[in-house]
Parts: structure tokens; C-alpha cells; sequence
């Protein structure tokens, strides 16, 4: 968490500071600590004359994240995405991002440990390693592991491992890993599965809230996606 807080502190010393703060309301928020830490860095800029005024849903937005998002999407926590990898889970149509903070996401990896025993482990993780060009050169275990993957992931991740939004499964074969990425980290994932929730903000956030956070959302995405790939 307290990295997280220093990421956001990060962010908001990099992003152009707004002149005029929206008229937010710290106690509707829950998330007190990051509300009072961003506030006072958006006051001081009052009186700073910047010639690029933001735009104002923008900048709104900036707002809204803060308060009800960054705590969680700012932390660089595992198993939360990086909104601003320029992949997505659940897709980044404006309809399917409104459906994604309105009414939440689960997204369930069950585990495999048990039903895939330590070698159907091992094989099962090459085959998936092999999808980003780093499995070890065995032919029979990638084999073996294709069999598996077939018979216990396909349903779920797509023969050809590139996912299936609808149920939030991710994509194996691109180079973001939502979970982690090194080696370790991904068997640990399809040893153990993983449940992810994304609460609904539906209920707490009025619909014209909901769109600009969609516009903020996809802002985000696009920076990053046109500055620096995915790593
Ligand atoms: C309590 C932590 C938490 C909060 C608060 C939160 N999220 Fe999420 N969010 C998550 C997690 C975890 C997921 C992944 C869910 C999954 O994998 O099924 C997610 C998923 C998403 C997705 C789908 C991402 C994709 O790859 O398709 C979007 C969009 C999103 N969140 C936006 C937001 C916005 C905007 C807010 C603020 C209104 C917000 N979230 C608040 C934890 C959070
Ligand atoms: C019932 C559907 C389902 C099945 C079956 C399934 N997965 Fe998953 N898997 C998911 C979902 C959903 C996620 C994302 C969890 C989340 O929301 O964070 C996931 C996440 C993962 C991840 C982490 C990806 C990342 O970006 O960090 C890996 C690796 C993975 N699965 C591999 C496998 C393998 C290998 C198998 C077969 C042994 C398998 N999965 C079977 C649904 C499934």
C-alpha cells in the first residue's frame, strides 16, 4: 500500500497539475488517505498559470480515479490490471469498460496442483512458456504439455492460448502478465489458481461518473500504449 501511495504521489507530480481543483466532497469518499494526499498537491497548483489547461472531464477524471480506483489500480498490486498496459482482460470498448466498473468483475483461475501432479505441473508451465517464445527445447515434454493444456485450459484460456474476454481469462501468449510473468510466479498461478474481484462501483458512482471514468480509463491506456509498449 505504501508503495502505492508513492505511485500515485508520482503520478500526481507528473501529470500537469489542474488549476482548479473540482469542488470534490473528501468526506463522500471512503479512501480518505488518498483523497487528502492528492488534494493538496491539485490546491497548490491554484495560481500556477499553465498555458495547457486540461480538459475538463479529463481532469474530472483524474479526480474520480484517485478517490475510487488508484488505491487498488495504483498500487501495482498483483492480480490488479495495469489500466494503463493497453491490454485488457474483459475488452476496451466503451461499453464493455462501462460494464466492468459498474458492475464489477470475477475473474476465477482454479488450480491445477492436484489434478495436473508435479509433472503434469512442469509440462503444462513449458507449454504455456512456450507461447512467449521461453520454454526449454523438449519436444516431448511440449508435447505432453499441449495435451494437457488441451485437455485442462483450452476451455477456458483458447487452443491457442490467447484467451476469451467474456470470462476475463487473459491472453498467454502476449507479453503482460496480470499475475506476474517470471517463471515462478506463472506456475505458482496454475498450481494454486486465483480469484480476482473488482467491486461494483454502480451503486456509488452516478452514470455520468461511470463515462468519464471510461474516457479517464481509455486516456490512460493511450499514453502509455503510444510511449512505450507493453513490456
Ligand atoms: C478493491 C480493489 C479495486 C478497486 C477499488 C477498483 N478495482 Fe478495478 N479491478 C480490480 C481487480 C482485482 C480487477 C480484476 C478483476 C478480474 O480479474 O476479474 C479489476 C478490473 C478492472 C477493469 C477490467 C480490466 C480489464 O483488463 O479488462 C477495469 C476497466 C477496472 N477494474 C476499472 C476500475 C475503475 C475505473 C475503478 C474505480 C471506479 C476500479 N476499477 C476500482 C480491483 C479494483
Ligand atoms: C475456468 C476457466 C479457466 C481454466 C479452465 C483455466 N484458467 Fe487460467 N485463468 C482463468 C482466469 C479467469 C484467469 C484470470 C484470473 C484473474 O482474473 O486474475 C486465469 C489466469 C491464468 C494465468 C495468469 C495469467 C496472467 O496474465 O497473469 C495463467 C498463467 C493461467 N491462467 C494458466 C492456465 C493453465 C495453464 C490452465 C490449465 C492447466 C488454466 N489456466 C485453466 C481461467 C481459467
Amino acid at each position: 500500500m505504501r508503495s502505492g501511495l508513492k505511485l500515485i504521489l508520482l503520478i500526481c507530480c507528473a501529470l500537469p497539475l489542474h488549476a482548479e481543483t473540482p469542488d470534490s466532497n473528501p468526506a463522500a469518499s471512503g479512501r480518505i488517505q488518498v483523497a487528502t494526499l492528492s488534494k493538496p498537491l491539485g490546491s497548490s497548483a491554484a495560481g500556477t498559470n499553465l498555458n495547457t489547461q486540461p480538459n475538463t472531464s479529463l481532469a474530472n477524471g483524474e479526480q474520480l480515479f484517485a478517490e475510487n480506483c488508484a488505491s487498488c489500480h495504483g498500487s501495482g498490486m498483483k492480480g490488479v490490471p495495469d489500466l494503463a498496459s493497453g491490454v485488457s482482460q474483459y475488452g476496451n470498448s466503451d461499453e464493455l469498460l462501462r460494464a466492468s466498473i459498474a458492475n464489477g468483475r470475477s475473474g476465477l483461475m482454479p488450480s491445477f496442483g492436484v489434478p495436473l501432479g508435479d509433472n503434469g505441473l512442469e509440462q503444462v508451465l513449458n507449454y504455456v512458456l512456450s507461447f512467449s517464445g521461453r520454454s526449454p527445447a523438449d519436444e516431448l515434454n511440449l508435447q505432453a504439455g499441449a495435451q494437457q493444456f488441451d485437455m485442462f485450459c483450452a476451455s477456458c484460456h483458447g487452443d491457442n492460448g490467447t484467451g476469451t474476454s467474456t470470462i476475463g481469462a487473459p491472453d498467454l501468449t502476449d507479453s503482460y502478465w496480470v499475475h506476474g510473468g517470471n517463471i515462478d510466479e506463472i506456475r505458482s498461478v496454475i498450481r494454486d489458481g486465483r480469484a480476482a474481484n473488482m467491486p461494483a462501483h454502480g451503486e456509488r458512482l452516478s452514470a455520468e461518473n461511470i463515462d468519464t471514468l471510461v474516457e479517464y480509463t481509455k486516456s490512460l491506456s493511450r499514453n502509455i500504449t503510444l510511449a512505450e509498449a507493453p513490456q
